[in-house]
């Protein structure tokens, strides 16, 4: 199903969310009660995982990737899956969520991390696309988003 929503002929799949979903999961960073999908009728429609993550020495989470299948998607399906994970995510304890996406995490109250002075890294092309939600109403100290082992090649660049 994640392969369902990502896959786009047109796209180098070099890297690819459906691979990633698996190599997470034999990550240190992977939180199996932070994984959950969806369901109709028994059928999966929709996935969220949320893994293990740092800004500095402080622990938080990462969201991604999120996936709604389409013939199921703007139903409200993706919003549902982001609400009952970041509740999830609060009543573990967990503090703030971060994600690298688009407008579309506004409305879940999301906010640009860049105006807490948290990066990717330092002139990383992504950081304007960088955000975060806060769980406790806590402004996390700036710093450099580190995410589990998973997220990065093998010369240390993020995927
Ligand atoms: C992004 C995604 C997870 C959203 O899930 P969804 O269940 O379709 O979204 P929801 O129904 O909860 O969205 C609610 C609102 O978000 C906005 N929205 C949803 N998908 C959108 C899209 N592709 N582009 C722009 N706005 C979008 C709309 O405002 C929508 O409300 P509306 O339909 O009343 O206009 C889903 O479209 C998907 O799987 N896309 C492919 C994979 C992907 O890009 N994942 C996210 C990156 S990790």
């Amino acid at each position: 199903m994640v392969k369902e929503a990502f896959y786009r002929p047109d796209k180098n799949e070099y890297f690819n969310e459906w691979e990633f979903v698996d190599k997470v999961r034999d990550d240190t960073g992977f939180i199996p009660q932070l994984c959950l999908v969806a369901t109709i009728n028994e059928e999966i429609v929709g996935y969220i995982m949320l893994s293990k993550a740092l800004i500095g020495k402080h622990a938080g989470l990462s969201l991604g990737p999120l996936a709604v299948k389409p013939s199921y998607q703007r139903k409200g399906i993706g919003k549902r899956l982001i609400d009952y994970g970041l509740n999830q995510a609060k009543d573990i304890g967990y503090e703030w969520i971060v994600l690298t996406g688009g407008d579309y995490y506004y409305q879940l109250g999301f906010e640009p991390a860049l105006k807490y002075g948290i990066k990717l890294s330092d002139n990383h092309p992504e950081n304007p696309y960088l955000k975060i939600k806060f769980l406790y109403n806590n402004k996390q100290v700036p710093g450099i988003v580190k995410y589990c082992d998973s997220f990065y090649d093998e010369n240390g660049e993020l995927l």
